[in-house]
């Protein structure tokens, strides 16, 4: 049984994939689960998947890119449990599409996608979490930290958020709030029929996986486990790590070489 105030989190992109399984783990846990998405029909029927109790879930229909619907689902949160323990920012959508071949408008929407709901809904966040020494976790991606065809401005959207958290991480630890960053390889999840080309279509049929696509119940695992254990860094695979030290000491060339023939076409 629990005692106390209920502790509380804030899941952007709530309604499917990663955020939805963080949500339905966090909300096990007992957690006011506050599930920030877009669009309204696909909210309430990750709301209803579960299991719908109004006392402890929080719809918050809104663009996490958009600093006024970050502050009113932070508020919903706050309404509902007193106060807010967490921030999960999964919010964030796919692009592949060589950088020539991306429209600029479609860059934009993709830094908005990635990059500026988590600016937006940390900003949004920081004063509760802060009153409750709280932790958040943002959801970066390997493409975040290593260069690969075709992911130019996804990457960069991704990398961008792990500046913003690296720094940031700096600058609250004395109010006690933990900063972490989880950056996974490709996953299974409903965004994997989503990805878009570089004028914004869905690629159709997916375009092909070169590496290992990872279960999304061990991403929702490894997620909640780095936000509870306050991981600062957290790659899937865990070996990238030692590739990536590889790559930077050889300058990056063997790694060019491998990653052109695994992203051929590009
Ligand atoms: N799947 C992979 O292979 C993979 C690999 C590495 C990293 N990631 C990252 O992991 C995170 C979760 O991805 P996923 O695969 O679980 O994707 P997903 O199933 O497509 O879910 C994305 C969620 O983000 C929401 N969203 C998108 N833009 C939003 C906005 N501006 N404001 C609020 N919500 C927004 C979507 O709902 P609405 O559209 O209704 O707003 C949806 O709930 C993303 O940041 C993604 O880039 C994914």
């Amino acid at each position: 049984m629990m005692s106390g105030p209920a502790r509380a989190v804030l899941v952007t992109g709530g309604s499917s994939g990663l955020g939805l399984e963080v949500a339905r783990r966090l909300a096990g846990r007992g957690y006011v689960v506050g599930l920030m998405a877009r669009d309204n029909d696909r909210l309430n029927s990750a709301i209803g998947a579960l299991g719908g109790n109004e006392s402890r879930l929080v719809a918050c229909r809104g663009d996490a890119a958009e600093p006024a619907d970050c502050a009113r689902a932070v508020s919903r949160v706050i309404e509902v449990a007193g106060g807010l323990d967490a921030l999960v920012c999964c919010a964030g959508t796919s692009l592949r599409a060589p950088v020539a071949q991306t429209s600029p408008a479609v860059a934009e929407m993709v830094m908005r996608a990635n990059f500026w709901t988590v600016f937006h809904s940390i900003q949004a966040a920081l004063p509760a979490l802060k009153a409750r020494g709280g932790a958040l976790l943002a959801v970066s991606s390997l493409a975040g930290h290593r260069g690969v065809p075709g992911y130019g401005v996804y990457g960069a959207a991704k990398r961008a958020l792990v500046g913003l958290c690296e720094s940031l991480r700096l600058e609250v630890a004395g109010d006690g709030v933990h900063v972490g960053v989880f950056s996974p390889g490709f996953f299974d999840s409903p965004l994997r029929s989503k990805v878009l080309d570089g004028s914004g279509a869905i690629i159709e049929p997916p375009p092909p996986i070169p590496f290992r696509l990872w279960p999304l119940d061990l991403c929702a695992d490894i997620a909640v486990y780095c936000l509870e254990k306050r991981v600062r860094r957290r790659y899937l695979p865990r070996f990238v790590r030692p590739l990536f030290a590889f790559d930077e000491a050889t300058g990056g060339v063997v790694g060019d070489r491998f990653l052109r023939s695994r992203f051929r076409g590009l």
